[in-house]
């Protein structure tokens, strides 16, 4: 358990609904599940994180490293008036794309609420407003019919297929070029 003088985790925005904030290693058993759900492993991929310990070292070495690097992440997303987190949506850095990217996924238990266009729609605002960002792109599968349709939503416009290292199908490329 995460000893009491653990700081409260840093909140990132609000939406009308929802609280994106970072994570934290509170946060572990929530990683550890959302990361095994059927819908991760197809449409995200298999991290191969089994317990907490595990899920520990990803938030270490993924969202919470990128908070020290870049100044953004993967942010882990509450509803209003809960303490539960629902899903996770923020922006990641990879060597692999020439921009940032905007990620999301949500527990099933919490999809179908409008949840990840409102936090997806948020991000996309504060990678603008607040980091200045130009060009934000998405990557998803061709088969993530949910995926696309947030995507659309959001206003970004398909740019055509992408291969990713190690992958063996193309993914869908968004991108959005936020107004000046
Ligand atoms: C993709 C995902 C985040 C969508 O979450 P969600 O909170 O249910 O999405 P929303 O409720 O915000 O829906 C946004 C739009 O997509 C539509 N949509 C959502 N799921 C859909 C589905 N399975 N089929 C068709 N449309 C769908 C909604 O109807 C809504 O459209 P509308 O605004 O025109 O009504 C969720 O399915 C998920 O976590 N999937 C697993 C992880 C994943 O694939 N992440 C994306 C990786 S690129």
């Amino acid at each position: 358990m995460a000893p009491q003088s653990d700081p409260a985790p840093r909140t990132i925005l609000e939406t009308a609904r929802l609280v994106l904030r970072e994570f934290t290693h509170r946060d572990a058993a929530f990683v550890l599940r959302l990361l095994n759900e059927p819908s991760w492993i197809r449409f995200i991929g298999d991290r191969k994180v089994r317990d907490l310990d595990a899920a520990r070292r990803y938030l270490d070495d993924g969202p919470r490293a990128s908070y020290g690097r870049n100044g953004f992440g993967l942010w882990c997303v509450v509803a209003k008036g809960s303490e539960e987190p629902v899903g996770m949506c923020g922006l990641i850095r990879r060597e692999t794309l020439p921009d940032v990217d905007v990620g999301f996924a949500f527990l099933p238990g919490a999809w179908g609420r409008g949840y990840a266009r409102e936090s997806a729609a948020a991000v996309l605002a504060h990678a603008r407003d607040v980091l200045g960002l130009r060009r934000v792109l998405a990557i998803t599968d061709p088969e993530n019919v949910a995926s696309i349709r947030v995507l659309e939503r959001i206003g970004m416009r398909p740019e055509g297929t992408v291969r990713m290292p190690g992958e063996s199908i193309d993914l869908l490329l968004f991108a959005w070029d936020p107004a000046p």
